[in-house]
């Protein structure tokens, strides 16, 4: 049994504690929120958990083997440097941390301290990213050409990031974990409205071999949009994910070019043939997620999404904001 404290009980925190009170080899023995609003929303909903307002009691206890930072971003390099020097394991939101050097810090001090570390990138563990991930592996889709994702909505505005570091971490670890090479170097451009911080962006990403990605970020949408493209050179697939069901859809089209000697035209046939949907898990990802950690945690093991994944996004946000500043400049990383 691995046993939780849990921080940070606003929007995002609920989902990690119903996930993990519903696992067979985890509890949780704590709550905390500074918040008097969220400590009676615990109360109300998990009138057997311990709540509090001060992470430190959470930190020390020797009840308590892993701690989730479930904060705003600003706050996880503390809370999760914390944790690990009380000898806990960390299961950490996205983004992992406000910039590199903290993440090599949190890294080193795991290290050190034997200690595992899960950032929350909580696509990888969806239907859909791992039914995409088996298609590239696969080869179904051919040679990878492009990945092109629109995230789009009205609000939620958050006061401490920009519409980047908000929505962006979801396009980009799944990026970091689909293509598995990271990327060379990027462009960003956005634009401030309302508070201060960009509420629109767009991220463009060369990877090696001609792979290019294209992020499109925005808190001003009138509507929802969830839609990935993703082209190889012999598939190309249209990810939905606001489709309760066939959120994938596989398009066997193409182009093909050729050239004839003594020709001076290419010669361009399309194909079009069948568009299928495959099957997807249905297991709720968050749920997936804690408890592979948890499963880490008790074997041993490293996960894919540790901290190492994590700093390669940060990388990639920190990047976005430097090329944000200049107008779009060519950021290499
Ligand atoms: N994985 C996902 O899909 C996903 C979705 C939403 C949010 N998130 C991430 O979750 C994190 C939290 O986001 P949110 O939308 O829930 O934020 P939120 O502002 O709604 O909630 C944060 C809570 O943390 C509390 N808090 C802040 N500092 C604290 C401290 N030092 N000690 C105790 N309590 C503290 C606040 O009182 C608040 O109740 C962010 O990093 C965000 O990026 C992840």
């Amino acid at each position: 049994m691995v046993k939780f404290g849990v921080i940070g009980y606003g929007y995002w925190g609920p989902n990690v504690v119903r996930n993990l009170q519903s696992l067979q080899g985890a509890q949780v023995q704590a709550v905390c929120d500074k918040s008097p609003a969220a400590r009676q929303r615990i109360h109300r909903n998990h009138p057997n958990i311990y709540v509090t307002a001060d992470a430190a009691e959470v930190m020390t206890s020797p009840e308590i083997d892993a701690v989730a930072v479930v904060t705003p971003v600003w706050t996880h390099f503390e809370l999760a440097k914390e944790a690990l020097e009380n000898g806990k394991h960390v299961f950490v939101e996205k983004p992992f941390t406000s910039n590199t050097k903290q993440a090599e810090i949190l890294i080193d001090l795991a290290i050190q301290k034997n200690l595992k570390i899960m950032v929350d990138h909580t696509f990888l563990f969806t239907g859909a990213v791992k039914k995409i991930k088996q298609l590239l592996q696969e080869g179904s889709l051919g040679q990878l050409y492009y990945y092109d994702s629109t995230r789009v909505n009205l609000g939620l505005f958050q006061h401490d990031v920009n519409v980047i570091w908000d929505l962006a971490p979801h396009d980009l670890s799944i990026m970091d974990y689909l293509i598995e090479k990271s990327p060379e170097a990027l462009v960003a451009t956005g634009q401030t409205h309302l508070n201060g911080h960009e509420d629109v962006a767009y991220i463009t990403l060369y990877f090696p071999e001609k792979v290019i990605a294209h992020v499109n970020v925005n808190w001003l949408s009138p509507v929802k949009v969830r839609t990935t493209l993703i082209g190889g050179e012999k598939k190309m697939l249209v990810w939905n994910d606001l489709e309760a069901d066939e959120k994938i859809k596989v398009y066997d089209k193409g182009v093909k070019i050729t050239s004839q000697e003594g020709l001076y035209d290419l010669l361009v046939s399309y194909r079009s043939g069948d568009m299928w949907s495959p099957q997807l898990e249905q297991v709720e990802a968050l749920r997936h997620e804690l408890t592979y950690f948890v499963e880490c945690i008790s074997n041993g093991q490293t996960p894919f999404n540790d901290g190492a994944a994590g700093l390669r996004v940060v990388k990639m946000l920190e990047a976005a904001n430097e090329s944000l500043s200049k107008r779009g400049a060519l950021v290499y990383l």
